[in-house]
């Protein structure tokens, strides 16, 4: 099973009744939490943008109701060994909440080709519940509007709604779920890792302070849309850092040595606990993979947006 190395928005390719959906990973480049609010969530302005890191996701039809779920042939144990395939992953929550919204009781089967690590901050279950819902829509021809799916999406999960979009990149509000698509010009490369020990995104939250001053996020979109990459590491930020680096003692060392060794700035993503530096250019960044994998012990990806 492969995927275009710059996966591009979630696209399918029909091969007889099975399909193939990409199921791209994000980077938050900008998160300010504006407001605590009484649902329990956090008022979010962020910018999202999609990578070149997949999973890909199969799906066929079954002749009975079961939805199956398993990992490729090919996928890692460390994943493996990470995700649960039972009902609390979300390809299954958005299979059951695709078919119950459509009142629709066919099985299929669905093969998981991942590699983006969880609890990572990088959206992977978020990307592989947009991938299903898209999948399933398709493999069946539901009939489901793209708007219709959105409101799925935004029951499933804060990300979901940003990679079901398609969109390069986006400055997403509300719990996240509210899109704004931006027109990003020129291309930027990124390296990313993150320490064994994942980051749960509700505690994150929980420890982190609202600001009386939010940062807006207006300086960064209009580099971003006129294709300058000169200033933009001033302008990336992200208001979970500290929370995250006191919850996560091996995030805030890692942080630490990758910007000592590297001279770059290091930034989290999302809720982390993946950490990324940006570089000039691929082989620039096939370069810091490579540096970054030596000094850390640790895998590291290039991810191209
Ligand atoms: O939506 P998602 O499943 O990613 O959220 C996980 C947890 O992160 C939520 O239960 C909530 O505690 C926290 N969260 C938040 N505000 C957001 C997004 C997530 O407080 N905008």
């Amino acid at each position: 099973m492969t995927c275009r190395s710059a996966c591009g928005p979630p696209h399918s390719n029909d091969q007889g009744r099975q399909i193939l959906v990409s199921s791209p990973s994000k980077l938050n480049l900008f998160l300010e939490v504006l407001a605590r609010r009484d649902d329990g969530f956090h008022e979010l302005e962020t910018i999202m943008v999609r990578t070149s890191f997949c999973d890909t996701l199969s799906l066929s039809p079954r002749s009975d109701s079961r939805l199956v779920l398993r990992f490729s042939d090919t996928t890692s144990e460390v994943i493996r060994n990470s995700v649960p395939l039972d009902q609390s992953n979300l390809i299954l929550r958005a299979a059951e909440a695709l078919r119950n919204r459509v009142g629709f009781n066919d099985g299929a089967d669905l093969v998981l080709h991942k590699v983006i690590p969880p609890q990572s901050g990088l959206g992977g279950g978020s990307g592989n519940a947009a991938a299903t819902l898209l999948g399933l829509r398709r493999l069946y021809r539901l009939p489901i509007s793209d708007e219709q799916l959105h409101e799925l999406a935004a029951g499933l999960g804060s990300d979901v709604n940003f990679l079901l979009s398609g969109a390069r990149a986006a400055v997403c509000r509300g719990r996240g779920e509210v899109i704004s698509p931006l027109q990003l010009r020129g291309r930027y490369f990124f390296v990313a890792t993150r320490p064994h020990q994942g980051n749960q995104t509700g505690r994150i939250f929980s420890g982190m302070r609202i600001p009386q001053q939010p940062v807006a996020c207006g300086p960064l979109v209009e580099l971003l849309q006129r294709g300058d990459a000169s200033g933009i590491d001033q302008l990336i930020f992200n208001r979970l850092t500290d929370a995250a680096r006191s919850h996560n003692p091996a995030m805030r060392s890692m942080m630490d040595e990758m910007q000592r060794r590297s001279r770059q700035h290091v930034w989290m993503s999302g809720s982390g606990s993946t950490v990324f530096v940006r570089c000039q250019s691929f082989i620039a960044a096939q370069r810091m993979r490579g540096f970054l994998q030596q000094v850390l012990r640790r895998e590291a990806w290039v991810l191209q947006v």
